[in-house]
């Protein structure tokens, strides 16, 4: 059929025939906010590269999680913000690390009613700044598994549902599988950042938890994203390395990635709305260039259109009072 028999105007005429015919949704379930702890007491350092957003002791993250719980934000993720480093990163294998010390506080007091995700990355922990231990002036692939593997361990024994691990490294879901595993864990799910590109969008992310690497960068772990098609090798390899999900990220520039796994795997996909896409979006709207909140959620729904099934961003209490009036 075509014009004039065909008028496609015809279904978007008024708002109630538009949203009859919606096909792609948000919901307060598919956001997981991102928090940043530090040691010390009532400390809120707003991340001037990052507004908004905070370094948060103990106590002042608990206070989050009511305001997050109001607002039905049900999924967490925790970064460690860590002025204790070492070489390798060792210094988070240990239940006085900051990290493990939140999660256990976080589950005595909300039970389980947050579905806390923990990051597994040494990039906080090391002097460097680098996500693993260098040997020869590069991160050693096999090394850094088996710390990251015993962070992963004392991360579930503190109380975290779900591991993230964010380093790149080769053969880290297999030894964190195993570890958890042998350690009675077989339920804890494993979502790694299967693909996750060497990307300049994570900058106000190193500024929050202090990991710029000291030289170099990470090319050679991180993905190059001149490659349209290394993503396939990287979620073959997590899958067959026993992972439960996969998050990807950044988003907004990588939604044509998100896209393909989506047609290629049958897997759940994590997007990760990063630091660098946050920022953008807060500093057009500072200098009034564009509406922040209408821009927001057309990135959201974009995100979820190219196939996400969640989205791990720095939006989400302002994307809950949204929906929550139903306004965009
Ligand atoms: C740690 C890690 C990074 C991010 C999440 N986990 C930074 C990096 O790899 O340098 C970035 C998240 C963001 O930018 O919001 N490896």
């Amino acid at each position: 059929m075509k014009y004039p028999e065909s008028r496609l105007r015809r279904l978007r005429y008024n708002n109630k025939v538009r949203e009859l015919v919606e096909d792609v949704s948000i919901s307060v379930n598919d956001l997981i906010y991102p928090i940043f702890i530090c040691e010390g007491r009532k400390v809120k350092n707003e991340i001037k590269t990052l507004p908004g957003q905070f370094q948060l002791s103990i106590d002042n993250a608990l206070k989050l999680c009511e305001k997050l719980l109001k607002s039905k934000i049900k999924n967490i993720i925790v970064f460690g913000v860590s002025e204790n480093k070492d070489d390798t990163g060792e210094i988070s294998c240990n239940q006085k690390s900051i990290v493990p010390k939140a999660i256990k506080k976080i589950k005595k007091k909300f039970k389980d009613e947050f579905l806390v995700i923990a990051d597994v990355c040494n990039c906080s922990y090391t002097k460097h700044g680098h996500c693993g231990t260098i040997i020869n002036d590069e991160v050693d692939n096999d090394l850094t598994i088996e710390t990251l593997a015993k962070q992963s361990k004392i991360l579930v024994e503190s109380g975290a549902d779900v591991l993230a691990p964010s380093d790149m490294m080769d053969g880290r879901v297999q030894l964190i599988r195993k570890k958890l595993d042998e350690s009675g864990y077989v339920d804890i799910p494993i979502f790694p950042y299967s693909v996750k590109y060497a990307s300049s969008f994570y900058g106000p992310f190193r500024d929050a938890v202090g990991s710029s690497p000291k030289m170099g960068d990470r090319k050679s772990y991180q993905m190059n994203f001149k490659n349209s098609f290394e993503f396939m090798r990287e979620i073959e390899q997590d899958l067959n390395e026993g992972c439960d999900a996969i998050i990807l990220k950044p988003a907004l520039a990588y939604l044509d990635i998100i896209s393909r796994v989506k047609n290629k795997f049958n897997i759940p996909i994590i997007a990760y709305n990063v630091s660098g896409e946050y920022s953008m979006v807060k500093a057009g709207n500072q200098k009034n260039y564009i509406d922040e909140k209408s821009v927001m959620m057309e990135i959201m729904y974009s995100i979820k259109r190219a196939g996400a099934n969640s989205i791990i961003t720095y939006h989400a209490l302002e994307i809950a009072e949204i929906l929550k009036k139903n306004e965009i």
